[in-house]
């Protein structure tokens, strides 16, 4: 379904011609499917808020958080691939300390804007707008993505995945955390499938997809995948190979 007089530019921004501009770069599947969620303005008041992030989690926030953070060092660079609400780009800074550089990036303005106003006094970290389904301009330490591909449609994670994973230096971890297919008889199986097909129509597709089998060259990584909560949250780990520079991809177009 085509964007109705150009309402993107409106809802995502507010008013002016840059920001019209920005706001054309908006993914359609966000438009449909997320505008309540993160086009919305008035949404932000409700949803930027750990409690409500514990909640949406089942009071798993906190644990997955650290768990993600505690993949990176102090002094690191690391890409944050899309905003978050609550306070996890707060304690992914602060995990990278002031030698560290925290750049988050997210294809829509108003989340950049809301993660800049959050963020603001915080030297080490740069926020700006940028589609992950493009390809990085740079390399980073380390790249981390947390709850972004459950809500990408199927044939967009691919690409993602690989611009992230062409995103690292030799060595670098891409720290992936999301959902997963629960085990049989998980108490929260049928309300989470209920919440699903309600809310992410694109999660289903992923809970049982080997995020390794999405890479274009996954035999350049090591990927090693733990289990969450019964199996509902997974995080896994893709660390880079020594030789990359050499063989493995870099950041430009990606294949598909
Ligand atoms: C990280 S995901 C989900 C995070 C989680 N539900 C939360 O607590 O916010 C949400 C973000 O992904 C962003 N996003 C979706 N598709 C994107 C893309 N192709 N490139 C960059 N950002 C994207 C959305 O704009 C949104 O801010």
């Amino acid at each position: 379904m085509p964007d109705p007089g150009g309402t993107a530019a409106a809802l995502a921004s507010g008013a002016g011609d840059a920001a019209d501009a920005a706001a054309r770069t908006v993914p359609d599947y966000l438009l449909h499917t997320y505008r309540w969620a993160y086009l919305d303005r008035r949404m932000l008041f409700w949803l930027d808020r750990p409690a409500v992030v514990s909640a949406i989690l089942w009071g798993n926030a906190g644990r997955l958080m650290a768990a993600a953070a505690s993949c990176f060092e102090a002094g690191q660079s690391v890409l944050q691939a899309a905003a978050v609400y609550g306070d996890f780009s707060a304690r992914l800074a602060q995990q990278l300390g002031e030698r560290g550089r925290l750049e988050v990036v997210d294809a829509a303005p108003l989340q950049v804007a809301n993660l800049r106003r959050k963020l603001r006094g915080r030297r080490n970290v740069r926020v700006r707008v940028h589609d992950l389904r493009q390809p990085l301009a740079r390399r980073f330490d380390g790249v981390c993505c947390f709850f972004l591909l459950h809500e990408v449609p199927a044939e967009a994670r691919g690409r993602i995945v690989d611009n992230l994973l062409a995103g690292v230096e030799a060595g670098g971890r891409v720290v992936f955390v999301d959902y997963h297919r629960p085990g049989a008889g998980h108490p929260l199986g049928l309300p989470m499938r209920w919440i699903f097909r309600r809310f992410e129509p694109f999660a289903e597709s992923l809970l049982d997809q080997d995020l390794a089998t999405l890479a274009g060259r996954p035999q350049d990584f090591t990927w090693r995948k733990t289990l969450v909560f019964g199996g509902l949250y997974q995080i896994v780990v893709a660390t880079a190979g020594p030789d990359r520079s050499a063989g493995g991809a870099g950041p430009g177009p990606a294949s598909r």
